[in-house]
């Protein structure tokens, strides 16, 4: 009995680490719902005049600026309806790139907790973190194009408006729970739940037991 429950616990270990990145399941261009019930909700940031959100932003190596908006698309120079404008220096014109187009968000959530919206122009792709501070209204920090040449860019946005939104009623069942790879039967999630309760002591069981060692 204990060998297969140690066989079950070193296997859903190893599924949760192929779990990886779960989606936030997307309900407005800049909202997005938890697979706890929990939403984010950015649309206090909206700017309705077509101008971007954060305008000019230089990033940390002072190479670059950025405009960016993530509830609507704006115009800046030759960025045309985008939601992330990258402006580089340049003589005689400055360069505007397209490096997130709105439609394309998806919000993601990784094993941390941390939500990410992904973006894709072309071949760019932007990823703008969503930092949770109840003291900030909204501030954007631009790491830029990292590592250089990548057509990778990388943003921090820091808001209140990124705090997770506790439902109001808690026992609304928690939808679209995404496991990349993996299909689980209801008897196998239920023993994944005992698994859970339970993990520390069977955990220091199966370091006792040769079982864990063979299996890893
Ligand atoms: C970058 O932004 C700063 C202000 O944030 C501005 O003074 C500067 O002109 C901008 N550079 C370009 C190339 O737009
Ligand atoms: C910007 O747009 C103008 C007009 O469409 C075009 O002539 C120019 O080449 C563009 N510049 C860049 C840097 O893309
Ligand atoms: C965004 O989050 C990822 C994962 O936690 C981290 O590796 C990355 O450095 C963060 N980027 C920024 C700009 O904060």
């Amino acid at each position: 009995m204990i060998k297969s429950v140690c066989f079950l616990f070193v296997l859903f270990s190893s599924v949760n680490a192929w779990k990886g990145a779960v989606e936030c399941v997307k309900t407005s261009t800049c909202s997005c719902r938890k697979d706890n019930g929990e939403t984010i909700d950015l649309s206090a940031l909206s700017t309705n005049n077509g101008t971007p959100k954060f305008q000019n932003v230089i990033d940390i190596h002072n190479k670059d600026n950025y405009s960016l908006s993530v509830c609507n698309i704006f115009s800046q120079g030759n960025c045309s309806n985008v939601a992330i404008c990258q402006i580089r220096p340049m003589f005689p014109t400055d360069l505007y790139f397209d490096v997130g187009d709105l439609n394309t968000a998806t919000f993601m959530e990784d094993e941390r907790g941390q939500i990410t919206i992904n973006y894709i122009a072309g071949n760019r792709r932007s990823f703008v973190n969503l930092t949770c501070n109840y003291d900030i209204e909204a501030q954007l920090l631009a790491v830029g194009e990292q590592p250089a040449g990548s057509s990778m860019y990388h943003f921090e946005l820091i808001s209140k408006y990124a705090c997770p939104i506790t439902p109001l009623d808690p026992s609304s069942p928690s939808k679209n729970v995404i496991y990349i790879g993996v299909g689980a039967g209801v008897g196998a999630l239920l023993l994944v739940v005992a698994i859970l309760v339970y993990r520390k002591r069977i955990f220091s069981k199966c370091r006792k037991s040769d079982t864990y060692t063979s299996l890893t």
